[in-house]
């Protein structure tokens, strides 16, 4: 989604934006633009495009000066196109303005501005922002910081924004609601993003903005307050945990591709030091305080978004099975909207990649104000999901940068195996079944290793199908979120149709679909081997092609299926982890093939900061 980026000091600002601006490029965006200020002259360049089209309009047409802002706009109220894009400009040009989220009563702040003969040119909710605030900022006679702050006490909604003001240079203000910013301290500069990615080459001393905090940066210094009380607030200065080469793509043609790749050593990073090799314990460090409240629990709801709703999925049948405690999967846009029972014995797990899904976001904070205990399963350390969730455990994947979610899921999936082993263990159920789980998860990493070895295989099957309309994937059990998995993964980056539905389901509907197009991929594992096979017959009687992603070695496959894939054989709890796989390259190499922007797909966004 938008991504934000700002700077003051020696270097030279373009630059750091231009770069800046590429680093966020992965949160998904339809459009660039810059704003800097050289004295007290403010210039703004933006068009539709990508990044590099903003580069081409600034070689023609460089901009100086000591601070500026940057944003990509992932569009929301208004076309994509130049006139959109951000920043905006006040009407008498004295202010510049960046925004990420939504202003909900713009209408009404827009058609109070316009009554007052404020024109716009905009069709954007940002631009009333940026008017909202010249209107205080005249009527008042007051300053830039007030000015800020009254517009921002009136508006409904979500943001993150970064505003200059040319009266008072050499000053920028950054505030937040609802979408991240962070402030990167520098020697003699400040740097300001929606994530640390911009950041980290210059610096790696991060103060996070938390909920309705304004900071006012100039040269030398920097202030947070409180935007409704306007009480100065006292910050920690936290350390960045990652490292420039982990947000490059390391000679890989893709994040995506690099991404996979890494799932050779992330999942194992998501168990290091949580599964004790000698006694099997599970330890989980961020949640050990909170654990006679969880297993005192009476149900358990995992709520998430899009591909972490699948982790989710898995997860609520590892818990059901290992810890015998009732779980629903609820997605989280529903969630916070229905009245689902929930009170101090419900635990809640929120998981989320990025950490600041707004929807999973809102969903922690309805469970805490309904009693709930949550719990937060984030990549991100320092996100909003990760601070505001009670007690959690971090996936340790890495920063994830292709939109499109490949080593965070496994990841997820590993740890909410962690997290029902630890309940099972400490409430002494399922004792056999646990050991199983637990001897399995040591030889995890060499089976996903081995698992990888299948990508060229995988590719040349990706050429047979690359010019398929439709897919469908099936599965039964565990390996029905690996279905709608692997399906999420295809029309995500190839722009396929694609459906993942449980194998038995696909006989009251999708079977009307099958026809000698139809490429139809089955996940088979030994639990419900023979129903599946049934299920597959079903499909070759229909002329469905067949693909099938098997750990059982079975001599008739080659009797009705076009493709086998064999990966190893694992623990159903844990075949998720290894089976998914598969289907992310082969999305990914249909959608290299179709010759598709893998990395950032069409109209997506990596970190979905509105509802
Ligand atoms: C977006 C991303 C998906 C992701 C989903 C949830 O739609 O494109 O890849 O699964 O958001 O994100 P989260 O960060 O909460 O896991």
């Amino acid at each position: 989604m938008c991504g934000i980026v700002g700077y003051i000091g020696d270097r030279k600002t373009t630059d750091v934006l231009l770069k800046g601006l590429q680093r966020l490029e992965y949160r998904g965006y339809d459009s660039a633009g810059i704003s800097t200020m050289d004295g007290d002259k403010l210039s703004v360049i933006k068009c539709k495009g990508k990044v590099s089209d903003l580069t081409t309009l600034l070689e023609k047409e460089p901009l100086n000066g000591n601070m500026g802002i940057g944003h990509t706009r992932w569009a929301t109220h208004g076309f994509p196109n130049d006139i959109n894009a951000h920043p905006h400009l006040s009407s008498t040009g004295i202010f510049t303005l960046i925004h990420n989220g939504i202003i909900e009563n713009y209408y009404s702040i827009r058609k109070f501005l316009e009554e007052k003969g404020v024109a716009f040119t905009s069709e954007t909710d940002t631009e009333v922002l940026v008017q909202f605030i010249e209107y205080y900022y005249k009527k008042n006679k007051s300053s830039f910081e007030e000015a800020v702050r009254s517009a921002l006490k009136r508006v409904i909604g979500a943001y993150g924004i970064l505003v200059m003001c040319s009266d008072e240079p050499g000053k920028m203000i950054a505030a937040r609601l609802g979408s991240p910013l962070v402030l990167g301290l520098g020697n003699n500069e400040y740097f300001v993003a929606s994530d640390a990615s911009p950041i980290i080459e210059y610096t790696k001393n991060i103060v996070y903005l938390d909920e309705g905090e304004m900071a006012v940066i100039s040269r030398n210094s920097y202030e947070v307050r409180n935007i409704s009380e306007n009480h100065i607030v006292d910050k920690d200065v936290e350390k960045v945990d990652f490292s420039l080469e982990q947000i490059e793509k390391g000679g890989y043609p893709h994040f995506m591709l690099k991404e996979i790749f890494e799932q050779a050593s992330t999942v194992c990073e998501a168990s290091r030091g949580r599964i004790d090799s000698n006694s099997g314990e599970i330890k989980l460090g961020g949640i050990r305080d909170y654990l006679s409240r969880i297993i005192d629990a009476k149900q358990v709801i995992i709520t998430a978004c899009g591909t972490s709703w699948h982790a989710a999925l898995i997860g609520s049948f590892v818990i059901e099975e290992l810890v015998n405690i009732p779980v629903k999967v609820e997605y989280a846009s529903e969630f916070r909207y229905r009245d689902t029972p929930v009170d101090h014995r419900t635990l809640v797990i929120a998981v989320s990649q990025s950490g600041e899904t707004a929807d999973t976001l809102a969903a922690v904070r309805k469970a805490k104000e309904r009693g709930a205990l949550t719990l937060g399963i984030v990549n991100v350390v320092g996100s909003t999901i990760a601070r505001e969730t009670e007690c959690g455990v971090y996936i340790h994947a890495g920063p994830e940068i292709g939109v499109a979610s490949t080593k965070a899921f496994t990841s997820q999936v590993t740890v909410l195996n962690q997290i029902a082993l630890l309940i099972a263990q400490t409430l002494k159920i399922n004792q056999v079944k646990v050991k199983e789980v637990i001897k399995e998860f040591s030889l995890l990493n060499e089976k996903i290793q081995e698992t990888l070895k299948l990508s060229d295989k995988i590719k040349g099957i990706a050429k047979d199908f690359a010019h398929a309309n439709n897919f469908l994937y099936l599965g039964r059990g565990y390996q029905f979120p690996v279905a709608l998995e692997g399906a999420l993964k295809l029309k995500e980056i190839s722009y396929i149709h694609a459906e993942g539905y449980p194998a038995a389901e696909m006989k009251h509907g999708p079977i009307a679909l099958i026809d000698e197009n139809m490429p139809v991929v089955f996940m088979v594992t030994k639990q419900g081997f023979l129903k599946i096979m049934s299920n597959i017959q079903e499909v070759f009687a229909r002329r469905g092609k067949i693909i099938i992603l098997t750990s059982v070695d079975d001599a008739s496959y080659g009797d009705y299926s076009n493709h086998v894939v064999q990966v190893p054989d694992t623990h159903h709890c844990l075949s998720s982890i290894i089976n998914t796989i598969p289907l992310q390259l082969l999305a990914y190499y249909i959608a290299v093939e179709r010759g598709c922007n893998v990395d950032q797909p069409r109209n997506l966004a990596k970190s979905v900061t509105v509802e």
